[in-house]
């Protein structure tokens, strides 16, 4: 409940009820003081006109008809008040029965309270009248019955207050309403941060489809959180494969190595044995290098340098690279590189992952190791290049696909083959830090990779706006 009170939609809400309930009142007290200002001056005109009617006939007829017209007055039932006195203060003519001293002894407009028989008994009412003293000590009183005017008073008294807490009322309740729903979610979010912070990186912030600013926010931590989980399981992955796929290499090297020793079989047989070993020593640091740069890559620390490139210039160069290779498997090698087509990117990277798709092209895309072609193109469609580089070999069963996109994925039948299985791994890392992706589709017969770029991006990897 105290928690409640300390948000900051109650306290808006109370300030809003404040700021309100001040410009309620505001306004009805002009109302208020319209009405009566219209009212008084209504009343002074009747009082004055009756007045001006008197003095006429007192003008006329003297004491007399004075008299004898405010007893006719008095005979007709209204909100009017009359009283002629003599001077001894007894009652000539008028309908006012009882008087005070006060109201005697003063002179002018006075507002007075009097005693009238009502249904229940008599009762006090107010009224305002002039008093007027006549020669020979005589007394007229003219004026109204104001009690009207009393009750309109209370009543608006009684419903500016009852307006007021009412108001007050609702202000609290939807004020507590909102806080509740909105400390809810709030509370929601402090509940995944500490199950976050406990190490479950898998807990996402509910979004509940509203729209509003809170899902926006909510939306955009579950983003963040996506990306520190990914970062997390990257990092866990390269020590993993560390701690697995390069202590196996490891532990031959030097079980090589102690072999070599324990042979006796002069130089020659050494010098091969260190031959060896430095072979797989190279191809170790080759390993590493690319588990490196893959993971720097998923991290966004790499491919910063980039620069427009020209796709078809960049498709030439690599095909130029790798003809002979392909030659040498009595495989063609051809490319339809497009003029005009360009990338933002690193080109180093770019370059590094079409080489890989062509070696792998030319390492697998023969079924006898003879004859097979091998086409490179690319294409711009809607801002997105796709370079395409397709082999007719065996190509890889569907079920595949994904798979050897993973660090350290080498098919069965490839494994007389050399290779690391971290070819495939840097494509798709270069296309995840370009905001791309790497398909691979049926050539039927064959694989045909996709690496599918868009043609500009942010630094990290989300594709940007232009
Ligand atoms: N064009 C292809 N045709 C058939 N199989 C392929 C093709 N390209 C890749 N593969 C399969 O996918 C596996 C993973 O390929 P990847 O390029 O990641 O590793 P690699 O070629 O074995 O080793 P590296 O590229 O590190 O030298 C390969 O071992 C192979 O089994
Ligand atoms: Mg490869």
């Amino acid at each position: 409940m105290l928690k409640l009170f300390r948000t900051t939609t109650f306290r808006l809400a109370l300030i809003l009820m404040a700021l309100f309930g001040t410009a309620a009142a505001g306004a009805i007290g002009y109302i208020y003081w319209q009405t009566n200002v219209l009212l008084s001056r209504q009343l002074e005109q009747t009082i004055e006109a009756e007045i001006q009617g008197l003095a006429e006939q007192y003008r006329a007829g003297g004491m007399l008809n004075l008299a004898k017209t405010v007893a006719n007055r008095s005979l007709t039932p209204g909100n009017s008040l009359y009283l002629v006195t003599n001077a001894s203060g007894q009652r000539v003519a008028g309908n006012l029965t009882s008087i005070s001293q006060d109201l005697w002894n003063s002179v002018g407009r006075v507002e007075f309270v009097y005693d009238r028989p009502g249904q229940k008994g008599t009762e006090s009412r107010l009224a305002l009248a002039s008093v007027f003293r006549l020669t020979g000590g005589f007394r007229l009183i003219v004026g109204r019955d104001i009690e009207d005017r009393r009750v309109f008073e209370r009543v608006v008294r009684s419903a500016f207050f009852l307006g007021l807490g009412f108001m007050a009322l609702v202000g609290l309740g939807g004020g507590w309403v909102v806080s509740r729903s909105l400390l809810t979610r709030i509370d929601a979010v402090t509940e995944i941060s500490r199950t976050i912070m406990t190490g479950d990186l898998s807990g996402r912030v509910p979004v509940y489809g509203s729209g509003d600013e809170l899902d926006r926010l909510s939306e955009n931590l579950n983003v963040m959180l996506e990306r520190i989980e990914q970062l997390m399981v990257g990092m866990r992955e390269v020590s993993d494969n560390i701690a697995h796929d390069l202590k196996t290499p490891l532990n031959r090297l030097r079980n090589r190595a102690e072999a070599a020793l324990r042979e006796k079989g002069g130089a020659k047989p050494y010098r091969e044995a260190l031959e060896r070993t430095i072979e797989e020593a190279d191809d170790l640091i080759k390993t590493f290098n690319g588990l490196l740069s893959i993971a720097r890559l998923e991290a966004g620390t790499a491919g910063e340098a980039k620069e427009e490139i020209d796709v078809g210039a960049l498709i030439q160069d690599v095909v130029e690279l790798y003809e002979p290779a392909a030659e040498d498997k009595g495989m063609s090698l051809t490319a339809n590189a497009p003029k005009g087509v360009y990338l933002t990117a690193d080109r180093q990277l770019i370059g590094q992952a079409l080489a890989n798709l062509i070696d792998n092209a030319i390492k697998y895309g023969s079924d006898d190791d003879v004859g097979g072609a091998i086409h490179v193109s690319a294409a711009e469609i809607d801002d997105v290049i796709e370079i395409t580089v397709s082999d007719n070999g065996p190509g890889v069963l569907e079920k595949d696909r994904k798979r050897i996109l993973k660090r350290f994925v080498r098919l069965e039948e490839s494994r007389s083959r050399p290779g690391s299985g971290l070819g495939l791994a840097l494509v798709a890392a270069v296309a995840y830090s370009n905001g791309g992706e790497v398909r691979l589709d049926d050539n039927k017969p064959g694989l045909s990779a996709v690496l599918s770029l868009p043609r500009k991006t942010n630094h990290n990897g989300t594709v940007g706006t232009q």
